[in-house]
């Protein structure tokens, strides 16, 4: 695992659920299913959804943090979380599920992937099912210096990715503010993104 993630779980393993998970989680109200954490980092949004009885799958290209949270977990909520090693790049979904969600990560896939990716997680969502997470706005920093590795969109190209959906949530948001340096140092950055809650259209 790169020093830079490293850095970046330990700075966020405490913090609280995702604002888009939260709102995810309470649409459901009692309702436990299956959810996807795609680029479950340290694992905050998984380990929510699974303190309320989910079945968690959680994915992302760095997975040692959470394995050995796993590891540490009575075997009852170790029989309701699993974890896979995969690129987004690379991402397939074998089973739909009743929630899929992503935050702070999608924008990390090579924009040359970013749309067959988008494609799996379209259809890896059940009908009724919910998508919620962040995408990286145009306007972020990292556009200007990283837009061969990163996606970024406007909020015409997101209200498009979610065709076949009905947006909840979408709020776009912009700040001064910083990002996690590789040695857990904050690094000034322009932050621009948009918070999504969506739900898939039932046809
Ligand atoms: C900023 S962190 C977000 C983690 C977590 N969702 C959160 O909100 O704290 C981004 C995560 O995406 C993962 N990631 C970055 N690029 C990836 C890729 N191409 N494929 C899969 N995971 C990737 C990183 O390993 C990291 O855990």
């Amino acid at each position: 695992m790169s020093e830079e993630w490293s850095a970046y779980y330990n700075l966020t393993k405490d913090n609280p659920p995702s604002k888009t998970a939260a709102v995810a989680a309470e649409l459901f109200g009692d309702k436990c299913g299956q959810v996807l954490d795609l680029g479950c980092g340290a694992g905050v949004d998984a380990l929510y959804f699974l303190s309320k009885g989910w079945k968690v799958l959680a994915v992302d290209a760095n997975t040692e943090y959470l394995d050995a949270v796993r590891e540490e977990m009575p075997i009852e909520l170790q029989q309701k979380l699993d974890i896979c090693q995969m690129t987004f790049e690379q991402l397939h979904i074998e089973k739909v599920v009743d929630c899929i969600i992503a935050n702070f990560s999608l924008p990390f896939c090579n924009p040359r992937y970013f749309d067959e990716m988008w494609r799996e997680i379209v259809q890896g969502t059940k009908p009724g099912g919910i998508f919620s997470g962040v995408f990286f706005g145009n306007h972020d920093d990292w556009a200007k210096s990283m837009q061969e590795e990163r996606t970024f969109h406007t909020s015409i190209e997101v209200k498009a990715l979610l065709a076949d959906f009905e947006i909840i949530n979408m709020n776009e948001e912009e700040w001064d503010g910083t990002c996690c340096g590789e040695n857990g140092e904050a690094i000034p950055k322009h932050w621009h993104i948009f918070r999504v809650v969506a739900r898939k259209e039932e046809k």
